[in-house]
């Protein structure tokens, strides 16, 4: 005797059907990562032919400006259409308010105009935070023993401010300090600056994978009395949730374009909740110590490189990633392409 199907159940439903080869697992995939999702972070030194790989992040360097220029010519060729920059400023030009930069002559704007005179139609978005040119490694002003909210963000304005100059199509302020947005937007507003876009930091939280990235601008807070050891007085509590929202609403309501969570992997389920809870888009930073996790366990051939970063990625988009900045972007564009 046939026993009675049952519909809408097993054995006439089987969900194996729809996996049972790629033709068809591609057909119905949900997640596709291209080219077009990926922002590339670039690390610029001063001086010349110089590209140094950096100790602990495998296979990514500093570039000199003149090989800064023929770097976005190579992204630009494999479609990859949007840098972050970074810059490693030299010890004698910090100090504790980051004189230096507001020097239109920078470092920073130097690279900005660099990118757009090699490659005009590359995106360009600068890191807006102090910490690279801190004598004490922080992202803001600091008096006795304290990080100065206000103060700082009236360096951090003109900064962005200075950026836009250069030519810069977005500031991203990456330092954590409350109302950064609003006077960053304010001033560019009143400097006629309507189109530069902000991408705010907005969930960063006090992450321990950001070594490998302080090691690659030197810019970890310094080992000294009186100042702060980590950044936990403005970067969040990694133990929370709900305040990731609050901390975006506040910055899309000060005039954020895109707001950003950071970082990446073990950051997903506040990914998510972000990308539910905001109408603008979300983006990612995948940090410099998911990079170099990866490379070291694949360098000892404990990990495929290729298909853990892939998996990785599709991960970060699905969770509901708009933009990925990420190491990678390179690697997974000659992948895929
Ligand atoms: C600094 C800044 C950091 C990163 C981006 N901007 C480090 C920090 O907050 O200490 C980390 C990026 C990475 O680890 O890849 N404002």
């Amino acid at each position: 005797m046939r026993t009675k199907l049952i519909y809408n159940m097993y054995p006439l439903r089987r969900n194996r059907r729809l996996r049972s080869s790629e033709v068809i697992r591609s057909l119905i995939r949900e997640t596709i990562i291209s080219p077009n999702d990926f922002l590339v972070p670039l690390f610029v030194v001063e001086g010349k032919s110089i590209k140094e790989e950096i100790t602990s992040m495998p296979n990514y360097y500093r570039f000199s400006l003149d090989l800064l220029a023929s770097e976005v010519k190579e992204l630009w060729a494999m479609g990859l259409k949007s840098v972050l920059l970074f810059v490693k400023v030299p010890d004698n030009l910090k100090d504790n308010v980051g004189s230096e930069a507001l020097n239109p002559k920078g470092l920073m704007q130097r690279a900005i105009k660099t990118v757009k005179d090699s490659c005009p139609e590359m995106l360009v978005m600068t890191d807006v935070a102090l910490d690279p040119y801190s004598s004490f490694g922080h992202d803001g002003i600091i008096s006795e023993g304290k990080i100065i909210n206000d103060d700082t963000n009236g360096v951090l304005a003109e900064m962005s401010l200075s950026h836009a100059m250069a030519g810069a199509d977005f500031v991203a302020p990456s330092d954590m300090m409350d109302g950064r947005i609003f006077e960053i937007r304010s001033l560019l507003e009143d400097e006629g600056f309507h189109d530069t876009g902000i991408m705010s930091y907005s969930a960063k939280y006090a992450s321990a994978f950001y070594g490998p990235f302080r090691d690659a601008l030197d810019s970890a807070p310094v080992d000294q009395q009186n100042i702060p050891k980590d950044k936990k007085t403005y970067q969040m509590d990694f133990a929370n949730r709900d305040e990731a929202i609050k901390e975006t609403l506040m910055d899309i309501q000060e005039g954020a374009d895109i707001v950003m969570v950071k970082p990446g992997l073990s950051y997903l389920d506040i990914v998510r909740d972000v990308r539910n809870a905001v109408d603008v888009p979300v983006a990612v930073y995948q940090v410099s110590g998911e990079y170099a996790m990866l490379k070291a366990a694949a360098e000892k051939g404990w990990l495929d490189h290729d298909a853990v970063m892939m998996e990785q990625l599709v991960s970060i988009k699905r969770a509901g990633a708009h933009i990925i900045a990420s190491y990678f972007s390179k690697d997974v564009v000659k992948l895929i392409s």
